[in-house]
């Protein structure tokens, strides 16, 4: 863990409050109201390494309510890094399908393989020998050191970067302030329970110190808290105004077989969605010319193009996508790098949700999940 910069260690309490924050109260809180989240253990209790670290690599920009399900098929489909590790990859990526941001799906296979073949099947418990591990960074470094391990550590999602920047009225704006709302965690989590430590503050940032309205009346750190005490919570953490991704455009082909098949391929490994299905598509670009679209389609057939755009938001672009769709005969060959998939069998497919609605728009059912 890093050092907390002596500076803000020694700062007094901030102006408006007349007690420094007790990581006590909070631990008193969480015992009465904490979440029961399926990859919890009762408090003070140490959860599974392993359910710790499925479930925070999934809770990586995804919410709780969208992982539970996927955290319950994946426990039980491999109850253990073992199975996870000697599973194929497409089985994975096919069971993450729909979860978005892929490359996790992809990391937790290789460190699943990782874990099984050069640390005996066991999650090494120090944060240092965790980032060395595919896909874990420093927050859930410190998440799985603190949580699975009861190991002081400071893992900062947003809900606890609210908390602190409102606690302590931290007047930088983010990203500038990451390091002073570090700093002013490392001085908060106690040397006992810090695993539930973690887990109550992303809590109170979840349910009481929220985005919005936050709860202030009643909130275990109430009289403590520098924002409350200002009357402002609301504003804080102090945000940089954002910038929108330019919108993009691109053009998906669906073209069915009179034998019931859909014609798909799969994503180079690297960059956006690498590895999922999709069914042939175009570049996504900000300049797009309907015009000579079809000379990328993948096969010469009668295209129609459909009314409407399919439109997603991926983290840093918006994107519109136009469909084609076409019919080919029977038995038709698939072009090279392309295959024909049943279309009974399509949603089993490591499809991105981007594709599931592409697919929708053509008719051929499913939705995003
Ligand atoms: N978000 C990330 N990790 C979490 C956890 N352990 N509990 C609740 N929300 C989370």
């Amino acid at each position: 863990m890093r050092v907390a910069g002596a500076a803000v260690r020694k700062k007094r309490e901030p102006a408006g409050v007349d007690e420094t924050p007790d990581p006590n109260a909070l631990l008193a809180w969480y015992d009465r109201h904490r979440r029961h989240l399926p990859w919890r253990s009762a408090p003070s209790e140490r959860a599974d390494p392993y359910h710790v670290w499925l479930s925070e690599i999934m809770l990586q920009q995804t919410t709780v309510k969208a992982v539970g399900p996927y955290y319950a098929k994946f426990l039980a489909r491999w109850p253990d890094v073992q199975a996870l590790a000697e599973s194929p990859l497409d089985d994975v990526l096919r069971a993450w399908a729909g979860l978005g941001y892929y490359a996790r799906a992809r990391n937790l296979h290789a460190c699943a393989k990782a874990v099984a073949g050069q640390h005996g099947g066991h999650f090494p418990d120090s944060e240092d020998a965790l980032r060395t591990l595919p896909g874990i960074g420093g927050y859930t470094a410190a998440a799985i050191t603190a949580i699975a391990f009861g190991r002081r550590a400071v893992a900062i999602d947003g809900n606890i970067e609210r908390v602190i920047a409102r606690l302590f009225a931290v007047e930088a704006q983010l990203p500038e302030a990451k390091s002073e709302i570090r700093a002013r965690a490392e001085t908060l989590v106690p040397v006992r329970r810090a695993g539930d430590f973690t887990q109550a503050m992303m809590d109170l940032g979840a349910t009481i110190c929220t985005p919005k309205k936050p709860a202030c009346g009643i909130c275990p750190w109430m009289s403590s808290c520098a924002a409350r005490a200002r009357g402002d919570a609301e504003t804080f953490p102090r945000k940089a105004p954002k910038v929108e991704g330019r919108l993009r455009h691109g053009a998906s082909f669906v073209v069915t077989r009179a034998d019931g098949h859909v014609l798909v391929r799969t994503r180079p490994t690297k960059g956006l969605l690498g590895g999922m299905t999709e069914v042939p598509s175009t570049a996504w670009t900000h300049t797009f010319d309907e015009a000579d679209v079809l000379a990328q389609a993948p096969m010469k057939a009668n295209w129609r193009r459909l009314p409407g755009v399919v439109e997603h938001g991926f983290t840093h672009f918006p994107l519109q996508q136009v469909v084609y769709v076409a019919r080919a005969q029977a038995r038709t060959k698939a072009p090279p790098d392309m295959r024909w998939v049943a279309l009974a069998e399509l949603h089993g497919e490591a499809l991105p949700n981007v594709m599931r609605k592409v697919v929708a728009h053509a008719g051929l059912g499913g939705r995003p999940k």
